[in-house]
């Protein structure tokens, strides 16, 4: 494995050659990252030659089914799960919704769910809403201090009637990787089930799912250079004992139980172009014909330690700064690319403004982390600024933030 190739990664992603977005350089990752031009073509070549109901026995429909079939499948071996235990909705935030009313059938008065303070809203407030029906809500807090979660605080909160545990991987805001292995195994031995959040980590590379223990594993594909896409992961014993959502017909079939709104087909296919970008990054770096997990593991690495080189000059110049307040921590290879602050004396709002300036795409805000902006005493209106990034910004780009921020604070 040798290093990333930067200029192969960037000549994948058509926003880097499109006009418009000449001398832009893209800090907001977290929320939307470019899509891969695989992931386009299949998309248009969906629309253009399939898009029709799929799986009849029509040419174009039996087509538009396979297509929707390798994707799964595809992904579903990169992840190292099933191909029955991964499921596609329109939305992280819908897919957890839809887990909400399951549970809602399934758990009773006196059970109870834990969630934290500092994961984004939608891996908190559909498990909360289930207090309505006499579940009892448990908040495992952040310390007020460093924004982190100790899995000693989690321990205590661990008890004979604990039914679910809804965590992060890592948060939007603070970015530290939480130790979700050891969390799902705390969780397991208190006979409940991990809800693992994973939007904010896979950007930066898609996890061996079942190494995680994960019971049911969320991310967006529209942040890992795909469509605008929710994945969702439900262990297959799982999906067996909650209640379908699906159409009552349709009960027996696991991959209908739990996406009531219905797939969008043409996107679904367009997770091949995410796949299809992984295997050519795996075979520029020297991985082809590895099996799909060491080729997974491996763009892991390289992703990790791309950021990580990258990312340690931008935390080394706002910790130095004596007017900023930077959430998370700043040693580089402890955390994701997604770094949020405050600046004395700036609205984060005027910042973010500031900076489209230098032609730098930077957010402000809660990022819909709320309820930790909160627990840190941050205006949730203002929030903080975030700069984000993934594998694909160049040492020129983060360069250019550096020094925009030099200029302006
Ligand atoms: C950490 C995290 N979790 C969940 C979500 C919700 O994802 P979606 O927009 O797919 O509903 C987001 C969206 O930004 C997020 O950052």
């Amino acid at each position: 494995m040798t290093d990333l190739d930067l200029d192969f990664v960037r000549a994948r992603f058509p926003a880097f050659s499109e006009p418009s977005l000449a001398g832009f350089a893209h800090f907001e990752n977290a929320g939307g990252s470019y899509a891969c031009g695989q992931a386009i073509e299949w998309l248009d070549r969906y629309y253009r030659q399939t898009k029709v109901q799929p799986y009849y026995p029509f040419p174009p429909s039996t087509k538009a089914g396979e297509q929707m079939d390798s994707a799964r499948a595809r992904m579903a071996a990169w992840l190292n799960v099933g191909t029955d235990e991964l499921h596609f909705g329109p939305s992280t935030s819908q897919n957890t919704y839809v887990i909400a009313q399951a549970l809602r059938e399934k758990l009773g008065p006196g059970d109870e769910v834990i969630v934290t303070n500092q994961d984004h809203e939608a891996n908190i407030g559909v498990w909360r809403r289930l207090g309505s029906g006499g579940v009892v809500i448990r908040e495992w807090k952040v310390d007020p201090v460093t924004a982190e979660l100790h899995a000693a605080d989690l321990a205590a909160l661990l008890g004979p009637r604990t039914r679910v545990v809804a965590f992060t991987q890592c948060s939007n805001v603070v970015a530290s990787i939480n130790p979700v292995r050891e969390l799902t195994d705390m969780v397991h031995r208190a006979g409940a089930w991990a809800i693992v959040d994973g939007v904010a980590a896979c950007p930066h590379g898609l996890p061996d799912v079942q190494a995680l223990g994960a019971d049911i594993y969320l991310f967006s594909l529209y942040k890992v250079y795909g469509p605008h896409l929710g994945a969702m992961t439900l262990r297959r014993e799982l999906n067996a004992e909650l209640p379908s959502q699906g159409h009552f017909f349709n009960a027996g079939k696991p991959g209908a139980r739990f996406t009531p709104a219905g797939p969008d087909h043409a996107q679904i296919a367009a997770v091949n172009g995410v796949m299809d970008y992984m295997d050519a990054v795996a075979d520029r770096h020297g991985c082809d014909g590895q099996p799909v997990q060491a080729q997974a593991a491996a763009i892991r690495k390289l992703f990790h330690d791309r950021e990580t080189a990258l990312l340690q000059p931008l935390l080394d110049f706002l910790s130095g700064h004596p007017g900023v307040r930077l959430i998370g921590r700043d040693r580089a290879a402890e955390r994701a690319p997604t770094v949020a602050f405050l600046a004395e004396g700036h609205a984060s709002r005027d910042l973010a403004r500031r900076l489209s300036e230098f032609r730098l795409g930077v957010g402000s805000g809660n990022f819909y982390a709320y309820r930790l902006l909160q627990a840190l005493g941050i205006d949730t209106d203002d929030g903080v600024v975030r700069a984000s990034f993934v594998h694909y910004t160049s040492e020129e780009e983060v360069g250019r933030l550096i020094g925009a921020l030099d200029a302006l604070l």
